[in-house]
């Protein structure tokens, strides 16, 4: 069943309370929901949502409700001729020990959790399962007290009181209304950190982080986060919390990263945990950005909420905004202004990266879509990287084309229009359209409300034409917007022409930025914004004497792929000289990725591979270049990704194209070794250990520049790499070493290490996630290594994070054993695709998408993809969300 955006109805009752009380109990917990509802439409039938669930007992109003009166199936509780306001008790019992979808009521490690969006809660009690109904709820927890000491639910505690038989109850109220969605209980056995913070209004606030007792000092970092998301979101935008007490709890057993129910936060444990032993500089930046991204979310998301599943991205693009901005801040927080600048453009570059590698491949795939979905078959398959990464880009434009001012205006009339509310969409483009409007007389946002509706990256191609007598440049941006998919998406329009601010730059044949004046104008400026509304549109540029090399989407101004033809020689002028750190890192990816795809079609014809000269010497000249930071120098000179690449190629290649990227890597170690060598000895760490931008960035650096020798097979490196791994101080050196082992060094060093490794972190199983994924990762492990690390005693597909280190990252990221000739590797896939589904329907559905851009592989390993996507879609009680992955895989053939 296919859902449209053009479907919405208002639901026709208001439930303006909601209490539940739990009786806990892992194998049968009883659910007494006690709703007071409100009918809105003369005669209307109520549908509650409920699945997996007994229903013991219907009240309407104090009275048994006789049989006749309701109907229960599978999907829904139906209850025809109720009065206009009446109160309706249910009770009905699920087990949370046989919950392997860890969506609704499960327990973990012996502890109770609840995860409810985006449908979870009508596996928890029957229930209008859906955003725009939002309703007051108090929350009575009762369970065995010894088994279960702490019980928490959303808001403040009421009390708590012993009750018989070795039971005990908590009860809770939060005083905001709000969807089902944002419900959640934990309980179980949990320790604690906690402190006071002080909002700017003086109000005191309770943070709390719970854990597996005994991890306690592992959520330290957490809670400083948590603290500095607080400060922060008061500064940036005057939000304040509105509770008295947030808490995070961590578990084990997660399907996604974290999740921001209201008051009661529940996180995937490797968001929470850490500490310089066991995390890495990576983990501790994402438990920082997590924990800010659901902080953030008590604004965007549970005070406005969405009014319906399409909307996602009203919360999610500008949630993920908000935490981008965040990780910038504090980055650049306590740093020269120069560092801070450089810090920023590191944050930028990185989530550029992300976007390219997952959501530029997406958005031309089966599985294309607009930010705001038309429709969805499963709404679970529609929390991806196009809502939540290029949805955030949208929301960065807009304050792009606001200026930071005007944005941060437009929020507060977001804000001030609909707090309280489920809203859409089109709804907060209009409270960013009055500001806009009232700012910039004449314009508007109607081109622009066309990112909302249509999918696919645009291409802007770019022409540039100097007069010399006239002294001026005329630039031109021409845009179109590819068919995606098979054709056009369902309920998609015609492509039509995009708002696209784009920043640009000119640059003289010195490398000296050149004031930029448009014809008409006075200012001059290093950077100038042009904003691109039609198919084809002409700037002029005044007062330049000779042809200039241009600069071009400064900042990623704008979610597009450029096109532009410069000269190997003009991308050398842009990476030595270009005054913005984005494009000038840009230009050095563009010599990569041409230098990569030149070998890999090499490759491909058999012909013997050999680097120019001029690359290396474009990457020497960065690696000597004294100006830079390390952690930019480290984005400078890492090689593009192959997912990137392979999105430039006709047909993919990627074994071709593997060899041909390590080919790159290897010869850069080898030419350029004395150069990475002082790379490694400038940019140790000594002392304490500090997550912080700086020394970060020394690791990635240093890190980067050993593995890098390895590749190269410089004499001296392997030892180095044995010494490093065998006396870090902290996980990201040691890890740091362990890949680079893993992934150059000789086969018996590697093992080595990993065996020391297992043992030492036998007992921390994020740490043990990585040891598999690892391997999983390796260039050594083909499809049977990969089953035999599937047979060890530690593996589980029930575990989410255990399945995604070694399962994911092997069909995802391990292109020579999971495209060996021969199909080995998709066969494998099917097999585990079917074994997730069977237990876990939404981590299923994610590890299907590793076939999404199966159309583009060479003939040779598109047939047997093709089999293993039929094999997959022909299986008899396939789930709905890997159904509708892999037919629409099957769509594009
Ligand atoms: N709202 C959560 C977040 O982004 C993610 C929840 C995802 N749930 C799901 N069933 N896919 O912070
Ligand atoms: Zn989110």
């Amino acid at each position: 069943v296919t859902i449209s955006r053009q479907d919405y109805r208002p639901y026709p009752f208001e439930i303006e309370s909601v209490d539940l009380q739990f009786d806990l109990d892992p194998t049968r917990s009883l659910v007494h929901s006690r709703l007071a509802l409100q009918r809105l439409t003369p005669d209307a039938e109520l549908v509650l949502d409920g699945e997996e669930l007994e229903l013991v007992s219907v009240k309407v109003d104090g009275e048994v409700l006789a049989a006749d009166r309701y109907t229960v199936d599978a999907q829904a509780l139906r209850i025809k001729g109720l009065p206009e306001h009446c109160v309706l008790e249910i009770t009905s019992a699920c087990n949370p020990s046989t919950n392997s979808t860890l969506m609704g009521l499960y327990v973990s490690n012996g502890n109770f959790f609840t995860q409810c969006e985006a449908e979870g809660f009508r596996r928890i009690t029957f229930f209008a399962d859906r955003p725009d109904v939002m309703s007051r709820y108090t929350v009575t927890l009762r369970g065995n007290k010894a088994a279960y000491p702490v019980l928490l639910s959303n808001g403040n505690l009421l009390g708590e009181r012993d009750l018989e038989d070795g039971r005990h109850e908590a009860r809770w109220e939060d005083p905001f209304r709000k969807p089902c969605y944002l419900f959640a209980l934990v309980a179980g056995k949990f320790a604690h950190v906690e402190r006071t913070a002080r909002t700017s209004s003086g109000r005191n606030i309770l943070l709390q982080v719970y854990s597996d007792p005994g991890s306690e000092d592992k959520t330290l970092y957490a809670l400083d986060s948590l603290e500095r998301s607080m400060i922060w979101d008061e500064t940036r935008y005057g939000l304040e919390l509105d509770l008295d007490r947030f808490m995070i709890v961590a578990t084990r057993d997660f399907n996604m990263g974290a999740m921001e129910n209201k008051g009661l936060n529940i996180f995937n444990a490797a968001y929470v945990l850490a500490d310089p032993d066991f995390a890495t500089d990576a983990n501790y930046s994402d438990i920082e950005a997590i924990v800010g991204h659901e902080y953030f979310h008590n604004w965007t998301g549970n005070r406005v909420t969405c009014r319906d599943w399409f909307q996602l991205s009203l919360k999610e693009g500008l949630t993920v905004f908000r935490d981008q901005e965040f990780s910038a801040d504090m980055m650049a927080a306590s740093l020269s202004a120069e560092e801070a600048a450089s810090a920023r453009a590191v944050k930028r570059i990185d989530d550029v990266v992300t976007l390219r590698a997952a959501q530029f491949p997406e958005d031309a795939g089966p599985m294309a879509h607009p930010i705001r979905p038309e429709s969805y078959q499963e709404i679970g398959n529609f929390y991806t990287a196009t809502v939540y990464e290029k949805g955030a880009e949208v929301i960065r434009m807009q304050q792009t084309l606001l200026g930071v001012d005007g944005f941060n205006a437009g929020l507060k009339e977001y804000f001030r229009r609909h707090d309280g509310q489920a809203v859409t969409c089109d709804d907060f483009v209009a409270a960013m359209e009055s500001v806009y409007q009232a700012r910039h007389p004449g314009k508007d946002l109607t081109v622009f409300r066309r990112w909302y509706r249509q999918a696919g990256t645009p291409r802007v191609t770019v022409t540039l034409r100097h007069d010399a007598a006239a002294r001026t440049v005329t630039v031109e941006l021409a845009q179109r917007s590819d068919k995606v998919g098979v054709e056009r998406l369902p309920g998609e329009p015609d492509k039509q022409p995009l708002h696209i601010p784009f920043a640009i730059g000119l640059l003289d044949q010195t490398g000296r930025a050149l004031p930029l004046r448009l014809a008409g104008s006075t200012d001059a400026a290093d950077t100038v914004l042009l904003e691109l509304t039609t198919e084809r549109q002409q700037w002029v540029f005044e007062d330049i004497a000779d042809a200039p090399v241009p600069s071009l989407l400064r900042d990623f101004s704008a979610p597009v792929i450029v096109e532009y033809d410069f000269s190997d020689a003009e991308l050398a002028l842009l990476l030595a000289h270009d005054t913005n750190a984005f494009t000038r890192w840009e230009a050095g990816q563009e010599l990569a990725s041409r230098e990569i795809l030149r070998l890999t079609a090499d490759q491909a014809a058999g012909r013997p591979l050999s680097l120019s000269a001029s690359f290396v010497n474009a990457w020497a000249a960065v690696l000597r270049e004294p100006t830079l930071d390390a952690a930019y120098r480290e984005r400078v000179l890492a090689l593009p990704g192959e997912k990137t690449l392979a999105e430039r190629m006709t047909e993919v290649d990627p074994v071709a194209l593997a060899v041909a990227r390590d080919f790159v890597r290897a010869e850069l170690g080898r030419q350029l070794a004395a150069d990475w060598q002082a790379a490694v000895d400038n940019n140790q760490t000594p002392g304490e250990y500090s997550p912080d931008p700086i020394p970060a960035g020394r690791r990635a650096l240093k890190n980067f520049a050993l593995a890098t020798l390895q590749a190269g097979q410089v004499a001296g490196a392997e030892a180095q790499l044995e010494a490093q791994y065998a006396a870090a101080q902290n996980m990201t050196d040691r890890l740091g070493a362990l890949a680079a082992l893993v992934q150059f060094g000789e086969a018996a060093a590697a093992d080595r290490a990993l065996q020391d490794f297992y043992q030492r972190w036998e007992h921390e199983p994020l740490v043990i996630d990585k040891w598999f994924a690892l391997q999983a990762t390796g260039r050594r492990t083909d499809v049977a290594a990969v089953r035999k690390l599937a047979d060890h005693p530690a593996f589980t597909l029930r575990n989410p994070n255990r399945a995604r280190a070694l399962i994911f990252q092997f069909c995802l990221n391990n292109p020579r054993g999971f495209h060996a000739a021969g199909g080995a590797g998709y066969r494998f896939w099917a097999e585990q695709v079917l074994a997730l589904d069977a237990l876990n329907p939404d981590v299923a559905a994610r590890l299907a998408r590793a076939m999404d851009r199966w159309v583009r592989f060479v003939p040779a390993l598109r047939a047997p993809m093709r089999q293993a996507l039929e094999q997959v879609r022909k299986h008899p009680g396939l789930s709905r969300a890997v159904t509708e992955i892999v037919s629409k895989a099957l769509e594009i053939s």
